[in-house]
């Protein structure tokens, strides 16, 4: 067995390790024991999480006589809406949490964000620990704090920060995923590579179909490198007041293409994510920040390894740009009107800007949509 890697995510009292290696389902028990000080903890996860994994998880924490209570819920984004939510609260309730009780969150970024932003409200504030189950949920949502649920205003329009206690990200969970979901979450790591580091992008272009196809090695060494990069923007800007939207790119687009197909199936987030960070460094090179061969390079990326570049295939209703623009002026990032897009210099070299002209942006989704 490797010894998993750590990261810290360095937040003075609110720190805490991600722990990154493979057959940590196994050790669940023994890593979470030493943080348990109440009650017995209750573990939320979702049926789909739940067939694959959960055996694996209360085996570990019987090994430790820890006897968490067992919340299953239904697996889909509608999980996240404001009823359900309020549902998920009184069952949590039924159980009698006390201050000192811990929820521990089993599954993807769905899971993951609804069980912090009930530990976060939930008697005020208890303890939570994340074992993510998704590519996703193991180098973004995760790690960082951000919890929400949807209202019918939008996604991710009530929540809080709210750090976890911990993370254990075991690569071998990534292994029950349809080839769909990997690849949806590889855009998520890709993005790392074009906001912030060239040299890990290049590493992706050697080394990604490996890690997509199972390569347990390649995925520890990338969920790490993502991992680690997300800590140290957090800690600067754990409240998103400035650099954290870097973490945005590509999705100022990507959301307006989500709201347009009804966030469900037909264009997954991580899909939507690969087409808005092509557009994103389209619209660099358009607006003459960057060489258009980097933007092509981005695209040749994503295309090799099957990830969607472009709207004209992704089934659903008849795009126009002003739909796009307008649901783009509807994202939470808008400030004074203004749309906030994250474009870049270079690959590994992005920036936050609210000084786009809409016309070059109109221009460039009508040549998506025909393209
Ligand atoms: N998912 C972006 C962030 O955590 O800031």
């Amino acid at each position: 067995m490797t010894t998993p890697e750590i990261v810290t995510v360095a937040l003075d009292q609110r720190s805490y390790d991600i722990v990154i290696g493979t057959d940590l389902l196994g050790q669940a028990g023994a890593r979470i024991g030493p943080l348990l000080s109440g009650p017995r903890p209750i573990l939320i996860t979702d049926t789909n999480v739940a067939r694959h994994h959960l055996t694996a998880v209360l085996d570990s924490f019987a090994a430790e006589n820890i006897n968490p209570s067992v919340i299953e819920l239904e697996p889909g984004e509608h999980t996240k809406g404001f009823d359900r939510f309020t549902l998920l609260i009184d069952t949590i309730l039924d159980q009698v949490p006390e201050r000192s009780t811990t929820l521990i969150a089993l599954g993807g970024g769905v899971v993951g964000d609804i069980v912090g932003f009930a530990a976060s409200i939930i008697l005020r504030g208890i303890d939570f620990i994340q074992i993510p189950t998704t590519i996703l949920a193991q180098v973004d949502s995760s790690v960082g704090g951000k919890t929400g649920i949807n209202t019918r205003h939008g996604k991710n329009l009530v929540g809080t920060f709210y750090q976890p206690r911990l993370v254990l990200a075991d690569t071998r969970a990534l292994d029950t995923l349809p080839r769909r979901q990997i690849l949806a979450g590889y855009a998520e790591i890709v993005k790392y590579g074009l906001l912030g580091d060239a040299d890990f992008f290049e590493w992706l272009e050697g080394h990604g179909e490996a890690m997509i196809a199972g390569d347990q090695d390649a995925r520890r060494y990338a969920v790490t490198f993502c991992c680690q990069a997300k800590a140290a923007i957090v800690v600067q800007d754990e409240r998103e007041t400035g650099k954290r939207a870097l973490l945005n790119l590509g999705h100022t687009f990507a959301h307006a293409l989500e709201a347009e197909t009804g966030y469900g199936d037909t264009l997954l987030h991580g899909e939507a994510v690969a087409i808005g960070m092509v557009m994103a460094f389209d619209l660099s090179a358009k607006t003459g920040l960057c060489d258009p061969e980097e933007a092509a390079r981005v695209r040749a990326h994503l295309d090799l390894v099957g990830l969607p570049t472009g709207i004209r295939n992704i089934a659903g209703p008849h795009w126009t740009s002003e739909k796009l623009l307008h649901h783009m002026r509807q994202d939470k990032k808008v400030r004074d009107g203004r749309i906030t897009f994250i474009l870049a210099n270079a690959i590994g070299d992005a920036f936050i800007t609210s000084d786009i002209d809409l016309s070059a942006v109109s221009a460039l989704l009508e040549n998506a949509i025909s393209a």
